[in-house]
């Protein structure tokens, strides 16, 4: 699918949503299924006041990696610097927690919501390098959007 006509059915969902935890479902589900170098689509947020991520809802392989402190890999990484991080190669990285060893690439995009990073977006691709400026737009489109519901 293209992304014009994901962002579509992203507008879809977005209109008739009732819970928030079946939204965040669905647009894992649909990113997964639409976009053949997403691989594994998950939501993680803040929990609370502790300085760690919790997992949310997310599509693809049961991950260990339930609870991730601040600092910790890619995704403790973003918690920290409030900063998009594309990974194109994740052997490369020092910093990074892997979940499988089929995962070759990765992106992480927070979610800001009223100047606070409440959780992030992380996609997993087993496709090296697979991430580039349209899955940029589309993810941070997406939290963006996220930001004024949750
Ligand atoms: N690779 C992530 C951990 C989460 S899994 O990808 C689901 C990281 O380094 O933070």
């Amino acid at each position: 699918m293209n992304y014009q006509a994901l962002e579509q059915q992203l507008q879809s969902l977005y209109s008739t949503f009732s819970d928030s935890d079946q939204l965040l479902q669905s647009i894992c589900d649909l990113l997964r299924e639409s976009v053949s170098h997403y691989d594994w689509v998950g939501f993680y947020f803040k929990n609370g006041d502790k300085r760690e991520l919790l997992l949310g809802p997310y599509s693809g392989e049961p991950t260990d990696h339930t609870v991730i402190p601040f600092g910790k890999g890619i995704c403790g990484q973003v918690a920290l610097s409030n900063e998009n991080f594309i990974v194109p190669d994740v052997s490369a990285q020092d910093n990074y927690i892997a979940c499988s060893i089929t995962v070759k690439s990765e992106i992480v995009i927070p979610i800001i919501k009223d100047g606070d990073n409440i959780g992030q977006i992380d996609i997993d691709s087993h496709t090296i390098d697979a991430f580039s400026e349209p899955d940029v737009h589309l993810l941070e489109g997406i939290c963006k959007k996220l930001a004024t519901i949750l």
